[in-house]
């Protein structure tokens, strides 16, 4: 008997213990059809974290991909503040140690370099944002020699949850917490003046709820991170101290995965809504080109806006 016909499929091969998988069968020197971008997507949620090797992304088909995803985030905000892009596309986040002229950033770009040290302090993307990012893509286009650093670190999120005592779980139910950029940046650059006499209480604050459920998969996941200042409604000191509770139970190894790049053309997916991830600065900092650039759509659940008024949030940029 002859086997049915079958439109050729993605394959996953699990990385970790609890999440990540490795994702083969892209190719985007053809349009990606409808059917292998869903598969995509449900293998992405399920995962929380995809990684895939020699796919021939370009920007233009990142950016189409994420399209279909749903709205993609942008950096007008950023631009607004005042920073210079290196880049055309709006869409696109440069996340490399390239300057716009073309040069490598060092130290002595201090506000490059403080936004650096706090991309590599855990977060989810967009966290503190009045509506958070939900997928996030990141294509390798050019990378530092092997051996240098520059891996993406992840947390499993939502397994960290579950293995949570049910009365821990009970007392941060409705618990909401409030972000802002600004406290990651003052913790990554403590003696940087540009930042040390900020107030986090007294910033705008993103308001979203700590403990959650991911829609896609119906499990529940712990929304912290750096941008998490306190939790509403309490003294500032008792929050800090459970957030800082809570973060040291994710940061456990049995939790994380480092993502290594390879070679130009690699590129990772992520759940900003199931995983929290970080940068890692690595040897090249400072030496070697890494450019890297990443986009992100919106979150399109229902807590895509958390505890924010949808009419009237603003997104948050930064130089
Ligand atoms: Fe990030």
């Amino acid at each position: 008997m002859v086997a049915a016909w079958r439109p050729a499929s993605l394959k996953f091969t699990p990385m970790g213990e609890s999440f990540v998988a490795q994702v083969e069968g892209l190719d985007f020197s053809q349009p990606i059809p409808a059917a292998v971008r869903d598969e995509l997507l449900a293998g992405l949620h399920k995962y929380g974290v995809l990684v895939a090797r020699g796919t021939n992304i370009t920007d233009d088909t990142m950016i189409a991909l994420g399209q279909q995803w749903g709205q993609l985030d942008n950096i007008t905000a950023h631009k607004k503040a005042g920073r210079t892009m290196r880049l055309p596309q709006d869409e696109i986040f440069d996340v490399s140690n390239i300057d716009p002229d073309d040069n490598i950033i060092t130290v002595a770009d201090a506000l490059r370099t403080s936004s650096a040290r706090g991309n590599a302090m855990w977060h989810a993307d967009g966290a503190y944002n009045p509506r958070r990012s939900g997928i996030s893509i990141l294509r390798a286009v050019e990378l530092p020699p092997k051996g240098m650093g520059g891996e993406t670190e992840f947390l499993d999120t939502r397994t960290a949850y579950e293995d949570l005592p049910a009365e821990t779980k009970q007392a941060i139910d409705g618990l909401v917490g409030l972000n802002t950029l600004m406290w990651n940046r003052k913790q990554a650059n403590p003696e940087m003046q540009t930042f040390k006499d900020i107030d986090c209480t007294k910033v705008p604050l993103s308001k979203h709820k700590i403990a959650q459920v991911h829609e896609p998969s119906g499990r529940g996941n712990l929304y912290i991170g750096s941008y998490n200042h306190h939790i509403d409604g309490m003294p500032v000191e008792e929050g800090r101290k459970l957030i800082d509770d809570l973060m040291a139970h994710v940061m456990q190894d049995k939790y994380k995965f480092a993502v290594h790049y390879e070679n130009s053309g690699d590129v990772t997916f992520w759940d900003n809504t199931a995983v929290l991830h970080r940068a890692t600065l690595g040897q090249y900092h400072g030496k070697y080109r890494r450019d890297m650039r990443r986009i992100s759509t919106f979150d399109n659940s229902s807590w895509a806006y958390g505890e924010n008024d949808p009419l009237n949030s603003q997104q948050v940029g930064l130089t």
